[in-house]
């Protein structure tokens, strides 16, 4: 029975490159979201507990409820049978982009989404292995697209009451043309449900956000940075030290290099969003220091040692000030966008 319910979905489950491909950037083979093994957000601050719960907090109001599930609940009440609808539930349809190792589709399909979903990224082996996981819950509805968004939209058949972004529209060159398509393939009244990133182009910060970064590394014990392990570990790092260890800028060159579309259009979008769509929600949730202290602030420890969290916390809340006075900008973003009509 395991094999026959398997062999079903895997003739459902489809992974196809459209003939008109066309991949400038992404699809170079230093795309490191399609690397041999799924991405790890371990010692970043999306991969720490306290983060999380901050990031939640701001989105969803509840430490504990995810975007995606604070969207869905939201939004998607009738397409999950939570409140009456006017067409049947699988009816709805869904395209995801950014879909990467799956997890959205998969979270979608546990709230009870029975609809089709059309789960999409350029990232062939990201995605391969997110339809066989799918494949083994036995999810029948996903169907996966390897589609490059500078291009291949239009090839996508039909149209959607929700498309769901998840971080990967910061990363397309031709990101107008895109969201045109996007709104064409939304069904009158469709919305887009998501979050992105905001920040300079190919990670330039400007100098006071720099400054700002290592401002607030510096508030915190020098044990908690990348320091020798001495007796001064609960001292706060003097100047001479902080003139030897401190955040750089990477060079565009060298984002580039590690990944040519990272960063490349994430300033555009807030405007671009504005523009193009409705806004029904717009939520901030910072990043502008935390996002860039991956090896100088030590968040795996933040997950297990309460000396480190409670520090951690000190910097959310330098974070925080520095947004709420409006000195800097969030940088990433939750956004529930509708079609105009
Ligand atoms: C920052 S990752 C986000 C992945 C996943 N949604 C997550 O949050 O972990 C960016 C995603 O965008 C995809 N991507 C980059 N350029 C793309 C393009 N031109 N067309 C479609 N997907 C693209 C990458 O393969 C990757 O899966």
């Amino acid at each position: 029975m395991v094999k026959s319910f398997f062999s079903k979905v895997a003739r459902r489950i489809k992974t196809s490159v459209p003939a008109s491909v066309a991949t400038p950037l992404a699809a170079a083979t230093n795309n490191p979201w399609n690397a041999n093994e799924p991405v790890s957000y371990d010692g970043m601050w999306l991969g720490c507990n306290t983060c999380v719960k901050h990031i939640q907090r701001k989105v969803s109001g509840d430490e504990n409820t995810h975007w995606l599930t604070y969207a869905v609940q939201k939004y998607l009440g009738g397409a999950i049978g939570q409140i009456s609808a006017d067409k049947d539930r699988t009816e709805y349809r869904c395209l995801i982009l950014g879909a990467n190792e799956g997890h959205v589709e998969r979270e979608l399909c546990q709230h009870g989404f029975i609809g089709e979903i059309v789960a999409s990224d350029i990232a062939d082996k990201a995605l391969a292995r997110a339809a066989e996981k799918s494949k083994e819950l036995g999810y029948e509805n996903i169907t996966y697209v390897v589609a490059d968004l500078n291009g291949d939209l239009a090839d996508l058949p039909g149209m959607f009451d929700f498309i769901i972004f998840e971080g990967v529209l910061h990363h397309i060159v031709k990101i107008e043309e895109c969201l045109q398509h996007l709104q064409n393939k939304l069904l009158p009244g469709g919305l887009m449900l998501g979050v992105e990133f905001h920040g300079a182009f190919r990670f330039q910060l400007p100098e006071h956000q720099v400054k700002w970064i290592n401002a607030a590394l510096a508030t915190i014990p020098k044990s908690l940075r990348p320091f020798p392990r001495d007796e001064f570990g609960m001292y706060p790092a003097s100047p001479q030290d902080n003139l030897r260890v401190h955040y750089v800028a990477p060079t565009a060159e060298s984002i580039e290099q590690i990944d040519p579309s990272e960063a490349i259009c994430g300033f555009k979008l807030k405007q671009l969003f504005t523009e193009s769509f409705e806004v029904l929600e717009q939520k901030g949730f910072g990043g502008v220091l935390l996002s860039y202290m991956t090896g100088h602030f030590d968040f795996k420890r933040a997950n297990e040692d309460p000396f480190a969290d409670t520090w951690l916390k000190n910097l959310i809340q330098i974070e925080d000030t520095l947004i709420e006075t409006g000195i800097l900008e969030d940088e990433y973003i939750f956004w529930a966008l509708k079609k105009k009509d």
